[in-house]
């Protein structure tokens, strides 16, 4: 059984790189696939609140000591940023292989204060002054390694999310594309006592800038606590309908909320049952995938002409062996052509860009 759903794997792998030809190649020549293991080896580097640095929050980096000039995807860990980054370094690490520099951002303490923007954007002013500087220094990072940050991604776990959105809400900054994965609003996981959201149902929020939005099947599902992680009605298509950029929701239907952690957390959840999940899916599989949709927007949206066909991967079920449903709004946009983020405030609803 295991060999031939391996081999079924197999098939679909090869597939997907028949189909999608991705413009980066190993350094022995072969195709990187955004669904395998990318191109570079990866160093991590853990900033904790270190104020000499004018840092006030926690940084996770994972990033590769090579040459080149690395876009930036930065990732809000869930409940608002409070969770450790260590519990993904799978997720992180394999990100960054890919050629880019992960910044995952954290500080323990109160979801409420995430709603600040000014929380996060002490991070971001770290990452665009200091971080190239601190990497080459204190870390020997090579000379010819840069933070591309004038490419950057904003990406966000859980109620991570609503921190993502709150930046977008105040400054696109160097900010190309959102990526949210299994997105929750609000400040208390109890539905009827959110005091403070960042999605007002029936409203379209006032930036448009390309969403990558992935959720799972058992987000919604009530847990043996009597709530579910990530509460219908404060998350799934609460944000999608709120988006006016292009919009890829993509449902992986046999997957849970915290499914994309590292094994040590998904074990653990496994016994105290904090999140519903299927024991039986394949985790590590599901990690891959979700590696291989974020390079596919993020290396689309980087160059919408020339790696246009990334795109059908966020509209493809079944890849890496994991099925999904797959929706995509294009709120406006002609598939393939160039990509930005603006703020669209209220006074000028109907403002159109493409
Ligand atoms: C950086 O990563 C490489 C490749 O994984 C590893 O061999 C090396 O020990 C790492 N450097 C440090 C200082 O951890
Ligand atoms: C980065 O590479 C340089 C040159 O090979 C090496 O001296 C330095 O220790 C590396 N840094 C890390 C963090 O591995
Ligand atoms: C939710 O609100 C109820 C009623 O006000 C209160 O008793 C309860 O402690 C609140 N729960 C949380 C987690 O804030
Ligand atoms: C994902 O799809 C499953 C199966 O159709 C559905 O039960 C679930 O509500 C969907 N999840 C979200 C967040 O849309
Ligand atoms: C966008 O909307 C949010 C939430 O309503 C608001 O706080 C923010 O000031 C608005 N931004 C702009 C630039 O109008």
């Amino acid at each position: 059984m295991e060999t031939i759903r391996n081999f079924l794997v197999l098939l679909l792998v090869t597939a997907v790189v028949a189909k999608n030809i991705p413009d980066k190649v190993d350094e022995l020549g072969r195709l990187v696939d955004p669904f395998g293991p990318g191109e570079y080896a990866i160093n991590h580097t853990a900033y904790r609140q270190a104020l000499n640095l004018f840092l006030d929050t926690n940084l996770d980096v994972y990033a590769p000591n090579a040459t080149g000039n690395f876009p930036v995807i930065y990732f809000i860990t869930g409940f608002g940023g409070t969770v450790p980054a260590e519990a993904h370094t799978l997720l992180l690490t394999q990100m960054a292989s890919h050629g880019y520099v992960v910044v995952s951002v954290w500080k323990l303490g109160s979801p409420v204060d995430s709603f600040d923007p000014a929380w996060f954007e002490a991070a971001v002013e770290f990452v665009e002054t200091r971080l190239e500087n601190s990497l080459h220094n204190q870390e020997g990072y090579v000379s010819d390694f840069h933070v591309g940050y004038l490419h950057s991604f904003l990406s966000g776990h859980s109620a991570g999310t609503h921190v993502a959105v709150t930046q977008f809400q105040q400054n696109c900054l160097n900010y190309q594309g959102l990526i949210l994965i299994d997105a929750v609003d609000g400040n208390n996981p109890i539905p009827e006592n959110v005091t403070l959201t960042v999605i007002t149902p029936g409203q379209k929020v006032n930036f448009t800038v390309p969403t990558l939005q992935i959720v799972t099947g058992l987000d919604p599902v009530i847990g043996v606590y009597g709530l579910a992680c990530a509460p219908e009605e404060l998350s799934g298509k609460r944000f999608f309908d709120a988006m006016t950029g292009p919009t890829w929701y993509v449902n992986a239907t046999a997957y849970g909320h915290i499914d994309l952690m590292d094994p040590g957390y998904t074990d653990l959840n496994d016994v105290l049952k904090f999140c519903p999940s299927d024991p039986e899916t394949p985790k590590y599989d599901y990690i891959q995938f979700l590696v291989g949709e974020i390079v596919s927007f993020v290396n689309g949206v980087l160059d919408p002409v020339g790696n246009c066909a990334l795109f059908d991967n966020l509209e493809t079920s079944g890849l890496v062996g994991v099925n999904t449903e797959n929706e995509f709004a294009s709120n406006g946009w002609q598939r393939c052509s160039p990509l930005q983020c603006v703020l669209t405030p209220s006074s000028s609803p109907f403002f159109s860009f493409w």
